[in-house]
């Protein structure tokens, strides 16, 4: 089969691309001297994670339960479901445990400790739990200095958790305007869950994990002393938003939408596809860039990108491509039915529109497979 018979649109994965873009990482990773976890709610597959697992005993990270359980009926167990913990998931948790995961849980509050720690006593069941600390006024957490933080910590050890550690996310990384930022992001992020860590080592509470994460400060961490795993999801197939931070190049990016041409506007230099917002999301993350790719570029069959071609505007199916505003490039000559390659600003939400990845290889166009994505709650 090749990519010129498949139905449009649908979702093309460079399998060369993702093995690159894992395999750079994991060195970066491995001559820091820290682990990776890492998150798998970019890719929704176990396809693609036999490409980033070394084995199916690594650990791994989740942003749903439906994820942990997916994962652990193809043999991961090591899985931390990285998104606060609330009581109505106690059940499907503590499920998951019994059939053999090894699922850890996260929280930032006093609340939510007092609840798993009755739940830990009342089924006899030590979750483990690592307690998220906000290193950027990003999104949630505890800050270090918090007196919560040893209460917290405190609660879960004493009320039979098992109080495995503090993790924290960099979500500021993706806002950052260069790369020096970003290595400052990284800096910032160590720095406060390291804190995080000793603070609870020097209150007699265990602190064994120290957990980062997000694919900029990944990608430009220079020194992670004191941390001993990073979680890290979209650098496996990268996307706009990330060339437009300098995290990856237009070429590393491994996930695309495939498109066929439908009609033209000539008049006004159109060229109509059936990719719209439902198959490429409606995020335009890269709006807030300095260059805005509209809600992708535009790369022929193969995946070179058309001179300053990007989709400007989408509609539930229709795509509107056009060539980016003041630019001297020349639309190109693109018939009925000609297919094109679309780069996404944000991989995650792009694939969470499909339900599988059409596999190829390069500048190739043979599909070398089909993998099955999952997505929901
Ligand atoms: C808790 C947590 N950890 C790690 C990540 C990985 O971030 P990225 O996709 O930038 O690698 C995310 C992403 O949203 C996250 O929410």
């Amino acid at each position: 089969m090749k990519l010129g018979q498949l139905e449009t649109p649908c979702l093309v994965l460079d399998e060369s691309r993702l093995e690159r873009n894992v395999a750079r990482m994991r060195a970066h990773l491995d001559a820091l001297g820290v682990s990776l976890r890492p998150h798998l709610k970019t890719a929704k597959s176990i396809d693609v994670a036999r490409r980033v697992l070394r084995a199916l005993d690594d650990p791994i990270t989740v942003s749903t339960l439906k994820e942990a359980e997916y994962f652990l009926g193809h043999g991961v167990r090591d899985i931390l479901y990285a998104v606060g913990v609330t009581p109505n998931k106690f059940g499907h948790i503590a499920d998951l445990r019994k059939r053999g995961a090894r699922l850890a849980v996260i929280l930032d509050n006093l609340d939510a400790a007092r609840a798993v720690a009755a739940h830990a006593r009342a089924s006899a069941d030590r979750i483990p739990v690592l307690i998220e600390i906000d290193c950027d006024g990003h999104r949630s957490g505890i800050v270090p200095g918090d007196p919560d933080l040893v209460e917290v910590g405190r609660t879960l050890a004493d009320g039979g958790c098992e109080l495995r550690g503090v993790m924290t996310h960099a979500g500021s990384s993706y806002n950052c305007e260069s790369v020096a930022a970003i290595k400052a992001m990284a800096l910032q992020e160590r720095d406060a869950v390291v804190t995080a860590a000793n603070t609870l080592r020097a209150a007699g509470l265990p602190c064994p994990v120290v957990s980062v994460g997000s694919t900029p400060t990944a990608t430009y961490a220079e020194n992670l002393a004191g941390v001993t795993e990073v979680r890290a999801g979209v650098f496996m197939f990268f996307d706009l938003v990330m060339a437009g931070l300098q995290v990856c190049t237009i070429e590393d990016i491994a996930l695309s939408v495939l498109a066929s041409v439908i009609g033209h506007q000539r008049e006004k230099g159109w060229i109509i596809v059936d990719a719209g917002w439902m198959a490429m999301s409606r995020d335009r993350g890269t709006a807030k860039q300095k260059l805005d790719q509209g809600y992708g570029v535009v790369c022929d069959t193969y995946g070179k990108p058309y001179p300053d071609l990007i989709m400007v505007d989408a509609n539930q199916e229709h795509g509107v491509v056009a060539l980016r505003p003041g630019t001297r490039a020349a639309l190109p000559e693109l018939p009925l039915g000609a297919q094109l390659r679309i780069l996404p600003n944000h991989a995650c939400a792009t694939g969470a529109q499909h339900q599988a990845y059409q596999l190829v290889r390069g500048d190739g166009d043979a599909i070398s497979a089909s993998w099955p994505r999952i997505g929901g709650w």
